[in-house]
Formats: structure tokens, C-alpha cells, sequence
């Protein structure tokens, strides 16, 4: 008898934490269906690649990577599957342009992945060229009875909801995503549960505007204690929240939960009262200071972190002075800035003009990254002195005599292992004897 052997996938994931979500749910979908995976990208039937849009960048960098692919499949019989948002955001151009690609699937199609992968194989054997696209966007699909196949490590995550309704006007999310949808809580916990049995230690609950999550009578606050309060973990973070959906109850929640992780990502984007409204973020410079005050007086050694874009259209001198002033005295962290990269069919691309040349828009981040560099390494030698708990991760990146793990505010800690060391997934104390902007050094 001819056993055909099972066709072997290799997965590559680009862009955010939602996408890492996605990829262990495509791979659990197709194990499912017989389909096997591979690391190795040259012994692979078909290449996956999970994309992202949400700059211009993050287009660049896959279609260099989907020149490498074309280069692999002149050699031998390839199925190439480009998913995610970018595939979503540039269905048209990615369709006709790219001889290369056989399949595309959005985010909201990959109950269809196994169909389409095993047409594009079989008809790929009788030497034919079909290219099958699956890119509905859905109200209802949360991929709820799906348990992910997870990658190894500490950490598991949880996507609670989907897509977007905030509609910021520099933002692709809305489109490459769809409209904001919560699962059932139940289901959540189920998954909680199933991660903790696997041994997986920490948690992180995932959605695009994550603590709007609402399900019937369930809100974010208490989605998250009763996640907390599952048996066998020991830290719960979330990514990534909008600064407009922060009730005293959910701060309450962060503050009195030992196990709900004192840190919160709260993206900023702009200090300009004018660019704000702008953007559509909501709130202003004042109100979103007052709430990092809020935050403070309730949870006293919280993380903060944030984002920012610099540049948008129209920024002037001024209102990115308002950025730095405000960063200046928010104290935060640490930060991620970005240059303003429009998006295609935003709202911003259609109403205003992306008018601050690229020169000064790297000129701006550049001084902004120096201006938060400094409050960062000032934030952080405050725990010079101190005791931290921190959860072990592994070999630090520089050297395999190091040891790594991340503080409860997620910041990364180093050690030299002859001073103490453990497997990953265990909690350790650490005394911090220096620290710079990225990294608390401890022993
Ligand atoms: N849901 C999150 C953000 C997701 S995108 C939130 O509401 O904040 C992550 C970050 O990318 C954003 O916070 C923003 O700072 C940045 N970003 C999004 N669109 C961008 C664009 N068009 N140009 C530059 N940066 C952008
Ligand atoms: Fe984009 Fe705004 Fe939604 Fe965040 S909240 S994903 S920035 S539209
Ligand atoms: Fe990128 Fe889509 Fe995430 S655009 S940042 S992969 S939601």
C-alpha cells in the first residue's frame, strides 16, 4: 500500500502578539486536519507567512521575505499561504501582482486554511496554478472551540476578544481586523485552565483594544481576577489596552490581585491636545496625565509603558514640543515611538495630508527616544538597592553564563548563574546592584 506522507508546514509570524496568538491557532486547525509542521523552511511542502500591516516597514520587510520564498519555489514544488493583516489590507495588489502566492487568508478565514492549503497541494501534483483566496472579515468568529497549539516557553497566550470599533484615524487595525468581538468567558477559563495543567506559569490575555472586552454581564476587570484565580499560575498580564476603558474597577482589580502583573501599556500616542483630537484618541493631554496619576495612587509600583507616533499630519514644532513636555513629565517607564506611517484608506489618509517630511519625523523620534532613555534609566535605578521577584525565562541573550527573567513590571533582569539559577518558569528573588535604560542587573 502507498502511504502518502502528511504534508509538512512551516509557519513564519510577523508583527504583534495577536499574530503569535493566531499562528498557534492555525497550526492547532491543521494538525487537526493531518496536516504536519517543520521548522525548517526547506523541508516544508508549504511556507505560511503571518503578516503585518501596521506600518509601512512591516509591508517592506515581508516582501523581502517573500522574495526569498521565490527564489526556494524556482527550485522545487512550494505551496506559499501569506495570512494575516497584511494579507487582509492588500488582498488586490498581493492577488495580481504576486505570481508567487497560491493562497491568502485574513485573519478572520483560517477555518478555511486546511481546504484551501490541500486544494492548492493537490492541484499543484497535476502541475496546475490556482490561486484561492479566503478574506471575509466576520462579527461573530473568535475561533472559541479551538485550543491552540502553543509554542514552548513561559508564557501562553489568550486572545479574549477581536478586531476594533475605535476607528484611530492613523490606524489600519479596524480594516485588517473587523469589528470588535468578546468570547465567552467560559471558554477563556477553560483555556486558562488547559495552559495551567501544561504547565505554562504566565498568561496573557490579547485583544486590540483588550480591556473593552465585554461578554454579557462579564467586563475586562472581571474577566481578568477570574483568570488570576486559576490554580497553577502565577502571572496574568494583558496587551493591549486604550486609555478610554480604565473603570476603578478594573484599576482595583490590577492593584489588589497578587497575581495580576502591576504593569499597564497605556499608548499615548500624541501629547497635543490638537493631534489627539485629530486622531480620534479621545482624550486629551490633561486627562490622560490625570489618569496616569489615578493609576499611581492605586497601584503605587506599577509599570507604566506607552507608544507614540511622531509626525503625524500636520505636527508642527509645537505640538511635539506638547509630546515631549508631556513625556517629560509623565515619568513612564519606557516607550516605543514610531514614525507616522500612513495607511491606505484610513481615516487620516483620506482627510488630512501627510505633510511632516521623513527627515524631521526621524528627528523628532530621535530626540524623543533620548528624552525617554533618560527617564527610563532614572526609572530604573530606583531598583538599585532593592530585592525584586522575577519570573525565569532562560538563558540571557548575550551569553548562556547569564540568566534572564522579567520583573512583575516586565522588565528584563540579568544574573550570572554561579550566583543562583533555576529552571525557567520558577519564581526567584533577585537583589538589583545597577541597571540601565533596558536591563536591571541582580544576583
Ligand atoms: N491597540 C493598540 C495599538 C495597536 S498598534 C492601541 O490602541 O494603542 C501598536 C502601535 O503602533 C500603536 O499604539 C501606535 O503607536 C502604532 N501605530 C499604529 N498605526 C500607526 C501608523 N499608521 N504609523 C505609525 N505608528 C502606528
Ligand atoms: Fe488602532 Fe486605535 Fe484600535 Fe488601537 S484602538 S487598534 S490604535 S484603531
Ligand atoms: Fe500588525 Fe495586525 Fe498586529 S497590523 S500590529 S499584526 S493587528
Amino acid at each position: 500500500m502507498m502511504v502518502k506522507t502528511l504534508p509538512q508546514v512551516h509557519i513564519e509570524t510577523f508583527g504583534c502578539q495577536m499574530n503569535e496568538s493566531d499562528s498557534e491557532l492555525v497550526r492547532s486547525l491543521l494538525k487537526q486536519e493531518g496536516f504536519g509542521f517543520t521548522e525548517d523552511r526547506e523541508r516544508a511542502d508549504v511556507v505560511l507567512v503571518n503578516t503585518c500591516a501596521i506600518r509601512e516597514n512591516a509591508h517592506t520587510k515581508i516582501y523581502s521575505h517573500l522574495s526569498e520564498l521565490k527564489a526556494l519555489k524556482k527550485h522545487r514544488p512550494l505551496v506559499v499561504g501569506v495570512l494575516g493583516c497584511m494579507a487582509q489590507n492588500l488582498k488586490n495588489e498581493l492577488a495580481e501582482k504576486e505570481p508567487l502566492i497560491d493562497v491568502l487568508a485574513g485573519p478572520d478565514s483560517y477555518r478555511q486554511l486546511p481546504r484551501l492549503l490541500t486544494s492548492a497541494l493537490d492541484a499543484q501534483e497535476q502541475g496546475l496554478r490556482q490561486k484561492a483566496f479566503a478574506l471575509d472579515l466576520s462579527e461573530y468568529e473568535t475561533y472559541e472551540n479551538i485550543m491552540p497549539d502553543r509554542n514552548d516557553g513561559v508564557n501562553a497566550w489568550i486572545t479574549v476578544m477581536r478586531g476594533c470599533d475605535n476607528f484611530c484615524s492613523f490606524c489600519v487595525v479596524p480594516y485588517t481586523r473587523g469589528r470588535e468581538r468578546s468570547r465567552d468567558p467560559e471558554s477563556v477559563l477553560l483555556e486558562a485552565r488547559d495552559a495551567a495543567t501544561r504547565g505554562f506559569k504566565q498568561i496573557t490575555l490579547l485583544g486590540q483594544n483588550v480591556n473593552s472586552y465585554r461578554h454579557g454581564q462579564w467586563d475586562f476587570a472581571q474577566l481578568i481576577s477570574a483568570v488570576a484565580d486559576q490554580p497553577g499560575i502565577e502571572r496574568v498580564r494583558f496587551t493591549s489596552p486604550h486609555p478610554k476603558d480604565f473603570p476603578p474597577t478594573l484599576i482595583k482589580a490590577i492593584a489588589v490581585h497578587p497575581k495580576i502583573c502591576k504593569h499597564i501599556h497605556l499608548p499615548l500616542q500624541s501629547g497635543s491636545d490638537r493631534i489627539l483630537e485629530m486622531m480620534g484618541r479621545t482624550y486629551t493631554g490633561t486627562e490622560y496625565l490625570a489618569l496616569v496619576d489615578r493609576i499611581r495612587s492605586i497601584v503605587p509600583d506599577v509599570v507604566l509603558t506607552t507608544d507614540i507616533i511622531c509626525g503625524f499630519c500636520s505636527e508642527s514644532d509645537a505640538d511635539f514640543q506638547a509630546t515631549a513636555h508631556l513625556v517629560e513629565r509623565a515619568r513612564l517607564d519606557s516607550a516605543y515611538i514610531f514614525k507616522y506611517s500612513e495607511r491606505k484608506n484610513t481615516i487620516a489618509a483620506r482627510k488630512y495630508v501627510d505633510d511632516v517630511p521623513d527627515q524631521l519625523k526621524g528627528q523628532r523620534v530621535a530626540k524623543l527616544v533620548e528624552i525617554q532613555r533618560a527617564v527610563t534609566a532614572e526609572r530604573n535605578r530606583r531598583y538599585i538597592g532593592k530585592a525584586v521577584e522575577v519570573l525565569v525565562e532562560g538563558d540571557a541573550t548575550r551569553s548562556s553564563t547569564q540568566g534572564m527573567g522579567k520583573t512583575d513590571g516586565n522588565i528584563t533582569v540579568v544574573w550570572d548563574k554561579n550566583t543562583g539559577h533555576s529552571e525557567p518558569g520558577t519564581l526567584m528573588t533577585k537583589h538589583i546592584f545597577d541597571a540601565s535604560a533596558a536591563t536591571l542587573y541582580g544576583e
